[in-house]
């Protein structure tokens, strides 16, 4: 490979302020190589130190990294338990990195739903790190978009039934901050590994304009360059939300 580094070709005044990442392919990363799927999940999260910190020292502020689907529950117990186990230790291992970086850590999802040891670790690796300013990295844990819907609508309902909020008022700011992720500016860059096409139930609502970059490599393959590689081709492109190139590109048009 070769070993000029892609950073010096980013334009740091052009950055998306939020990055999310459909961290896919440890499972064929493993079989590819004869090694069990939870190897290839150990060395995914090789991939996430990797790219967490070239997002932050970029100046990228939101990192938001999908990690468990609400329908990563229906994979073999022994592989979910498996899962679980490395998120409570990997957390309870990075924290003093995410510190030494001034990251915050942050969840979408419903964490309550997750095994007592792994939300503990996690509320309480939230808690150390949430002064922190340099980047927020959001990890999407028994995540869905549709989930996170559901209980946006049920929010909202309940503020209509108790009076707080009219019927009439019912618009999309009111849905984007009732949402898990109302915390957060959209991701304008969807990043997605191991040559799948698809969304798999992630920031529906969101990703209404966000930018969607696709990779054949596999998450344990995933490094520095691959993640510069993806910022410069969202940099080439024309945002236009609706509108004509002219409108985009000439000002007197707009
Ligand atoms: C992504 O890798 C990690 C999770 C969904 C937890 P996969 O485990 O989905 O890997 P493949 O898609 O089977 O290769
Ligand atoms: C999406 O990957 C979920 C995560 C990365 C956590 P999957 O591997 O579960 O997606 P599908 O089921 O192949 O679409
Ligand atoms: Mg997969």
């Amino acid at each position: 490979m070769a070993s000029k580094s892609l950073l010096p070709e980013i334009n740091i005044e052009r950055l998306p302020k939020h990055v999310a990442i459909i961290m896919d392919g440890n499972g064929r990363w493993a079989k590819k190589r004869a090694l069990p799927r939870v190897v290839g999940h150990e060395y995914g999260v090789k991939s996430v130190r990797t790219v967490t910190e070239a997002a932050a020292s970029l100046g990228v502020k939101y990192l938001t990294l999908y990690t468990f689907s609400t329908e990563n529950w229906n994979r073999p117990k022994l592989e979910v338990t498996a899962i679980m186990t490395l998120l409570v230790r990997t957390i309870r291992k990075e924290v003093a990195t995410l510190q030494k970086n001034n990251i915050r850590l942050r969840t979408i999802g419903d964490i309550k739903g997750l095994p007592t040891d792994a939300y503990n670790e996690l509320l309480e690796a939230m808690k150390l790190t949430e002064n922190n300013t340099q980047m927020d990295l959001i990890l999407a844990i028994n995540y869905s978009a549709r989930w996170d819907i559901i209980q946006a609508t049920k929010a909202i309902a309940q503020r209509v039934k108790s009076g707080e909020l009219e019927v009439e008022q019912i618009n999309e700011t009111e849905i984007s901050n009732a949402l898990d992720t109302g915390h957060f500016p959209e991701p304008e860059l969807l990043i997605r590994t191991s040559g799948e096409y698809r969304i798999s139930n992630f920031m529906l609502w969101e990703m209404a304009y966000g930018e969607f970059y696709f990779t054949d490599a596999y998450w344990p393959e995933f490094d520095k360059e691959s993640f510069y590689k993806a910022i410069i081709d969202y940099q080439k492109r024309e945002r236009r939300f609706g509108k004509t190139s002219e409108q985009i590109t000439d000002h007197h048009n707009a």
